[in-house]
Formats: C-alpha cells, sequence, structure tokens
C-alpha cells in the first residue's frame, strides 16, 4: 500500500534510512562485529577470485560491491552483466566465488549464468530481496536484502541495500582473511551516519523537484559524469532518470567525455558531476569546467569536504566506501521529478517489467 504518497517510488525512496537500520540490525551485532554465518565466510576465503553477476541496477550495485570486497578483502574481483557472462564466460581462475545480485531473484539472464557455473562445480551466493525466489533456492548460499517489498519498476531501496549488504559481507569476508583493514572498519557507525544522511537528503526534496523541473524538463539528453566509485553511482543515476523520464541519459567516466562524447555537449544540456573522493575530485571538477565553456549546465553532487560555494547538492561526509548510498538519492530524486513533471506512470515505465523473466 503506497499509503499518501502519489507513487511507490517515492514512498521506496524514502524507505531507505530505514532499510540501512535494518541491515545493521540483522546482519552487526551489538559490537559491529558481522553475523554472517561461517560456513558462507569459509567457502569464500577459498576463492581466488570472486565473480558479481547482475543485470541493470544490480549489475550497478556490483559495481560498487567490487570495490569494496578488492579494499577489505584483497581479493581480486570482478563484475559481468549477467546476459553477456552467459555466453561468453571468460577465462576463469582456479577457484571462482560467484556472487548473484538480483532484487527479484527470477532475472531469467542471472538464472542463465547461476545454471552453468553449477555444472561446473562452482560455489554460489545469491544476494536478493524476495526469500524462496529462483536464484535463491539454486544458489548454495542466501543472504536476504531486508528491504520490504519494491514495487515501483525503478530500483532503489534495492539498490542501496545491495551496496550496503555487499560492504557488511566485505568486512565478514575480510575480517575471515585477516585483513586489518576490514576488522578496524566501523560500519555500524558509518551506516548510522549513512542513515541519517540519507534522512537530511529525502528531506530536501523539494529543491530536487525545482531543480529537476528547471533543468531536466525540456533537454532531450543529460550526462551524469565521476570517477571510479563516483562513475559507478553516473551509471545507475543515468539509468534511473532515462528509465523513467525518458530523458536519454549516460553515465560516463569524466575523463572520457573529451575522448569523443564532449561533441554532444551543447548549450544547456545537463551535466551532472558526482564528486565525493578526494583523489579525483579536481579532475572531475576540471571536466566540468570543460563542459560549462561548451554551455553546459551544469549541476554538482558533492560530498561535504569537498564542496565549493556553488554546489547544487552537499552530500554528508561518510567513509569513501560508502558515498554510493549517499550521492545516489538526490539522483533517484532528480529522476523521479521529471518523470512526475513530464506527468508519466513513474512507477510504470513504458516497456518494462519489474520482473524480465525472459533472456
Ligand atoms: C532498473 C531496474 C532493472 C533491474 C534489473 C535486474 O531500475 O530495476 O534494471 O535492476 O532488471 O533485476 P533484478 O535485480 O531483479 O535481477
Amino acid at each position: 500500500d503506497k499509503g499518501t504518497y502519489p507513487f511507490y517510488m517515492l514512498k521506496e525512496v524514502d524507505e531507505q534510512p530505514a532499510v540501512m537500520r535494518k541491515l545493521v540490525q540483522e546482519y552487526l551485532d551489538e559490537d559491529g562485529r558481522p553475523t554472517i554465518e561461517a560456513g558462507l565466510l569459509n567457502e569464500m576465503k577459498k576463492a581466488d577470485r570472486l565473480y558479481i553477476i547482475g543485470a541493470g541496477t544490480s549489475y550497478h550495485a556490483g559495481l560498487v560491491g567490487a570495490r569494496m570486497f578488492e579494499r577489505l578483502t584483497k581479493i581480486p574481483t570482478q563484475v559481468f552483466i549477467s546476459s553477456e557472462f552467459a555466453y561468453e564466460q571468460p577465462i576463469m581462475s582456479e577457484k571462482p566465488f560467484f556472487i548473484f545480485l538480483t532484487q527479484s531473484g527470477e532475472t531469467a539472464d542471472s538464472r542463465e549464468v547461476l545454471v552453468n557455473i553449477k555444472k561446473q562445480g562452482w560455489p554460489s551466493l545469491t544476494i536478493t530481496n524476495v526469500p524462496k525466489s529462483t536464484l535463491s533456492r539454486e544458489a548454495s548460499y542466501t543472504l536476504l536484502l531486508h528491504a520490504g517489498p519494491e514495487i515501483a519498476v525503478a530500483s532503489t531501496k534495492a539498490y542501496t541495500a545491495q551496496v550496503a549488504l555487499q560492504a557488511i559481507l566485505a568486512k565478514a569476508l575480510g575480517m575471515t582473511c585477516d585483513q586489518q583493514a576490514a576488522t578496524e572498519f566501523d560500519l555500524k557507525q558509518q551506516l548510522g551516519i549513512v542513515a541519517v544522511g540519507m534522512q537530511a537528503l529525502v528531506d530536501g526534496k523539494e529543491k530536487l523537484e525545482s531543480i529537476a523541473s528547471r533543468y531536466l524538463s525540456e533537454p532531450r539528453n543529460a550526462f551524469y559524469i565521476g570517477r571510479g566509485i563516483d562513475w559507478s553511482v553516473a551509471l545507475e543515476s543515468a539509468l534511473k532518470l532515462k528509465e523513467i523520464s525518458y530523458v536519454q541519459a549516460e553515465g560516463f567516466a569524466s575523463g572520457e567525455l573529451k575522448h569523443g562524447t564532449i561533441a554532444l555537449i551543447e548549450e544547456h544540456t545537463p551535466v551532472i558531476g558526482i564528486i565525493t573522493q578526494d583523489r579525483t575530485a579536481g579532475l572531475t571538477r576540471s571536466n566540468l569546467q570543460e563542459v560549462v565553456s561548451r554551455g553546459a549546465s551544469v549541476l554538482t553532487i558533492a560530498a561535504k569536504h569537498l564542496a565549493q560555494p556553488d554546489d547544487t547538492i552537499v552530500l554528508p561526509d561518510v567513509d569513501p566506501l560508502l558515498t554510493p548510498l549517499l550521492s545516489v538519492v538526490p539522483a533517484q530524486l532528480l529522476a523521479y521529478y521529471t518523470s512526475l513533471g513530464k506527468g508519466l506512470d513513474v512507477d510504470k515505465p513504458r516497456n518494462l517489467a519489474k520482473s524480465v523473466t525472459v533472456q
């Protein structure tokens, strides 16, 4: 039931702080130690490489997760689009472990991969929102997202739940592998900061409504740019915008724009920069300067400690691995209000279904 909300999507965006708290409660104990089953962690510890498989938004969550696994466990991690991996398996490592990310647990493209890798005898984990779903039943292990039913076709709270749960799993596995970075990562405290920060962002949603109407209601195309983990969020942000508002949006690695795509920048083309990482903030800012001088309407989503006076949205500071949990929220809201402003059916965009059970 969507209660007083006009659309499920807005309700689900608003639920994200509660989902973060729920994950802390489900997967971290009083002292912040992960409570993930030892059987799963010991199996994962044997792996020489992690393979994360997903489609759409779940693939984008995997791009963030891979950075977390590599940083906290030191196990090399690769992310694949399920429909690609299914028909072009790369040269595999000796001891692969597969992580399937799927909100619905029913995505045919992802299931195709699971069926194939099971035949090859490899172990797997499904991270899903739906208990007893097909991919949950067929994988060796399951972790549940506990995000509550997601009704809107555009995935929001499942994405942030996937990112947060991968952080918890990466910490747990890192601790199992005696990695100091994992032991020292105070995820319980950081996810608390995230929940409070998300709440502030959703409470400030009116600002995003006016930005959407001013900058995104007319243009036919838009760009999100960022580097590293911000690029991963740029991909997800662009997908949200295109699928519900029908603005053709691309997520770009900031440094790549000048290698071709900058030709598309015209007067008033919206370019939204995501700036949360110390090492790359200055570089992304200079890439934004390049598009400003070609007439683009530049908006910025910046972490507080890197913020400048005319940034559009300022995010509370959090551990650099967890910034996607905050930077994606304004992007979700921009997509929502652009769609709403155009009078579209936000929850049921054309040509799309909530779970895609054909390949
Ligand atoms: C986008 C969206 C889709 C799904 C994709 C995978 O907002 O919802 O891109 O993320 O179809 O679905 P699941 O996660 O159910 O496997």
